[in-house]
């Protein structure tokens, strides 16, 4: 059916409507007003906030007044380790970073092994937590503070998580679990558990500070569930404040609609792909133009559909100007799509090439970064 999609925590498909999720999770959209209250803290806004990539929150308004009045937040984010890192995974994590810079917060970041382990038919749980270790490597190599960014593995540091989990989960029943999951009845019970443990890093260091501290979790907006669902709902039971949320879209695809999936590798770039064959990729990529130059010439190309011009919007052209001239270019028929690949190309080589550097640098920097208990 057109206008069909779906946005769960394991499946998002079809053509994302986000102004109806805002209306049926319930969020607040990413408004000027809020914008305005975030430039007098960051100064020039993210340009991810500009683009309204990041386009819902939760209690973003609260978390700014708790700052204002001298309270701290932390940030909480984290990445279920099936596999190598795509770049629509690093959308969510370098917006973290600007926030970690501009607040000076603490980051608090899950690795969900265990949830890979249960959720996945053939991942051992040797593989799931080493990709933990390799997904961290992207992590730190976006630059986080190493003396405020905490990195676990839901299977290494399971001793504390599970004194915080076993609080959430006496508070959630069964059928709360299938109603927002949709768990059916041929789900393992590691998955039907696995909520409460997703829900505890929220209240995490106030646990370990002894004190309430107020959280602030920027995520793709798959991730609502748990917060909307669970630990929004348990936290006042367990005297916590509600964790506050900052949602992203999801980086398309290189096929034709749907959001970068590592089950499509053909349409996803790795951050470990060789260059050479990202640029291969994006050259086989599919585009918003006509059939013939002829025709593009005559009446321009869509680059609202298209996933190159959108490679640009979510990281490679931060320049609003820049950006500006290619999606007008594009429509107008004055851009092609072959040109229009060799520059993104030449834009995303050098990113790719660079972010491999840091991430074996991160090797040396690992231990520093996770914790263990
Ligand atoms: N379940 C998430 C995934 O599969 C990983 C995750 C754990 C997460 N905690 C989080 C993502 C907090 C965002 C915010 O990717």
């Amino acid at each position: 059916m057109p206008g069909d999609f779906k946005v769960t925590p394991w499946e998002v498909s079809g053509e994302v409507d986000y102004d109806r999720l805002v209306r049926d999770f319930g969020t607040s959209p990413i408004d000027d007003e809020i914008l305005e209250r975030f430039r007098q803290y960051t100064g020039d806004l993210h340009f991810m906030l500009r683009r309204k990539i990041f386009f819902s929150h939760r209690d973003l308004g609260w978390i700014l007044d708790r700052y204002a009045a001298g309270e701290n937040f932390f940030l909480y984010t984290g990445r279920g380790p099936s596999g190598h890192t795509h770049l629509g995974h690093l959308i969510p994590w370098m917006f973290t970073k600007h926030l970690q810079e501009k607040f000076g917060a603490d980051l608090y970041f899950q690795m969900t092994d265990d949830e890979k382990f249960f959720h996945d038919p053939v991942l051992s749980q040797v593989e799931t937590l080493g990709f933990s270790y390799e997904n961290a490597l992207d992590v730190i190599a976006l630059g986080f503070d190493p003396a405020k960014t905490f990195i676990f593995s839901d299977i290494e540091y399971i001793k504390t998580l599970y004194k915080i989990a076993i609080e959430v989960a006496k508070h959630v029943t069964y059928s709360t679990a299938k109603a927002v999951f949709g768990f059916d009845n041929s789900i393992n019970i590691g998955m039907i558990f696995f909520p409460a443990l997703q829900a505890a890093p929220s209240f995490l260091p106030s646990v370990l500070k002894k004190k309430n501290i107020p959280c602030l979790i920027p995520a793709a907006i798959d991730q609502d569930n748990y917060w909307r669902g669970i630990a929004r709902d348990v936290a006042p039971k367990l005297g916590f404040y509600k964790p506050a949320q900052i949602h992203s879209k999801f980086m398309p695809g290189l096929g034709k609609g749907g959001k970068m999936s590592a089950s499509q590798p053909e349409t996803a770039i790795f951050t470990t792909d060789d260059p050479e064959v990202a640029e291969k990729k994006i050259r086989n990529s599919f585009t918003g133009g006509r059939d013939t130059i002829a025709e593009q010439k005559k009446f321009g190309a869509n680059p609202d559909i298209c996933p190159i011009y959108h490679y640009y919007e979510f990281m490679l052209e931060q320049d609003d100007k820049k950006l500006k001239t290619i999606y007008e270019d594009c429509k107008g028929g004055r851009l092609m799509c072959g040109d229009d690949k060799m520059h993104l190309i030449s834009k995303l080589k050098p990113f790719l090439k660079e972010h491999q550097r840091k991430r074996e640098e991160a090797r040396k920097m690992i231990d520093k970064f996770m914790v263990k208990d």
